[in-house]
């Protein structure tokens, strides 16, 4: 699909889309050429993915392409602007090893939550399971179903799994499933300690127990290897804006193919239905929505942030997951061993199980160490007592070594 001829100004430029080589030990050379795409490189040190990422050269392109089209001649979407979203679907389907009409557009990961959290019907004296300690959009979607007397879930329980440095344990998720459980909802990573959770374990626990398995992917889906079959994922939402690289307003929510018939819709619209795509039939009302996961997007789209997303994923494919993650833990590896002996001290879980691209790093007067690598020009976030370090693969070496030199020079 993504082969077939594109409208010129959807995609002008041929370009090289050979890949780099999964076994070259070159790698990091073939990355460092991706450097050019990313123009902060040349004005500061950006190790901050976990809050947001710098849009590529290429996506930017894509955007103003599309806006500059727009304002031309107003940017007709027909059926091949629908092609275009139908080929961002199977891009962001090959990244999570699903099917395309496994995946829905979304402009965040929180309208994925509230799929699942309205449309599996919880009502009084059932519960559902989270991590304590969770970014609030894994939260106050099912807080909510507390205040609902409506739909008849006020009084859902909501139950928080304890956790010790973000690290979710499959035994502390077991003990709090009885038969009322209706939903075990994680992050893929904690966003604070960047606590990769063991999502096949939990998810083989979810099945075994007859109960939904709902995945928040925001902090770990772009940097780390994911296969949601093979984690038994029933709904994973995930906005674009961090480890996807893609402008803000871009996201999409995988929902299983047998998992979809669980789900009440809590919305329906007119974009879900087969026929108003050629504007043709758009008195018709017979009820026939597209097959798939796509029944579950609304309106219309924010198509510009989209045109990037779908050059922003193609960039991060053509690289390869297995190689960005690879070359993540390298810079993470190298911080880890140059903070040792200091007066820092790693917050986060350093076993392989639990590694993401999310380092934290704990000391004394944060406050300062932040303004102090801010005034290096070295982006990073503070966040829950801890300073957080977050890499992707443009990153280099170097960089590392700029931050623990302004590190070191604060003690
Ligand atoms: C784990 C996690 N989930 C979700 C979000 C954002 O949610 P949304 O895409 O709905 O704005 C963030 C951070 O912004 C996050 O760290």
């Amino acid at each position: 699909m993504l082969e077939k001829k594109e409208k010129s100004w959807m995609n002008p430029a041929p370009r090289k889309r050979g890949g780099v080589n999964v076994e070259d030990p070159t790698l990091r050379e073939d990355l460092s050429n991706y450097r050019d795409e990313f123009p902060i490189t040349r004005t500061c040190t950006f190790l901050n993915h976990a809050s947001r990422s710098p849009l590529p050269n290429r996506s930017l392109q894509a955007i103003e392409r599309f806006l500059r089209k727009s304002r031309e001649d107003g940017a007709e979407f027909d059926e091949e602007a629908f092609q275009f979203l139908n080929e961002t679907r199977e891009l962001i389907a090959r990244l999570i090893c699903a099917s395309p009409q496994e995946i829905a557009l979304f402009p965040n990961t929180s309208m994925g939550i509230n799929i699942a959290a309205r449309g599996l019907q919880i009502q009084q004296g059932e519960n559902v399971i989270i991590p304590e300690k969770e970014f609030p959009a894994n939260v106050f979607p099912w807080l909510n179903l507390q205040r609902d007397s409506r739909s008849g879930s006020e009084g859902v329980e909501v139950r928080f799994i304890p956790v010790e440095k973000g690290v979710v344990s499959p035994e502390s998720v077991e003990e709090l499933i009885d038969e009322k459980t209706r939903a075990v909802s994680i992050g893929f990573v904690d966003f604070s300690r960047g606590a990769k959770r063991d999502l096949e374990r939990i998810g083989a626990l979810c099945e075994k127990k007859g109960v939904p398995f709902i995945v928040d992917g925001m902090q770990g889906v772009g940097v780390l290897n994911l296969d949601v079959k093979r984690c038994r994922i029933d709904l994973l939402a995930c906005g674009g804006a961090k480890w996807l690289m893609s402008p803000h307003g871009t996201g999409f929510t995988y929902i299983r193919e047998g998992f979809q018939k669980k789900i009440q819709r809590t919305y329906f619209g007119w974009l879900a239905v087969k026929g108003p795509e050629n504007f043709e039939d758009l008195l018709d009302y017979s009820f026939k929505p597209f097959p798939g996961a796509r029944s579950f997007e609304v309106g219309t789209y924010p198509y510009h942030d989209f045109y990037g997303m779908k050059e922003s994923l193609i960039l991060l494919l053509e690289i390869g997951i297995k190689n960005i993650e690879k070359r993540v833990f390298t810079l993470t590896d190298l911080l880890i061993k140059k903070l040792e002996h200091t007066s820092y001290s790693i917050l986060s879980p350093l076993d392989t199980c639990h590694r993401s691209a999310i380092l934290s790093i704990g000391g004394k007067n944060l406050e300062g160490v932040f303004s102090s690598l801010t005034d290096a020009g070295i982006f990073v976030s503070k966040r829950e007592g801890g300073i957080r370090v977050s890499p992707h693969f443009y990153n280099t070496e170097e960089e590392i070594e700029k931050l623990v030199d302004v590190l070191k020079g604060i003690t």
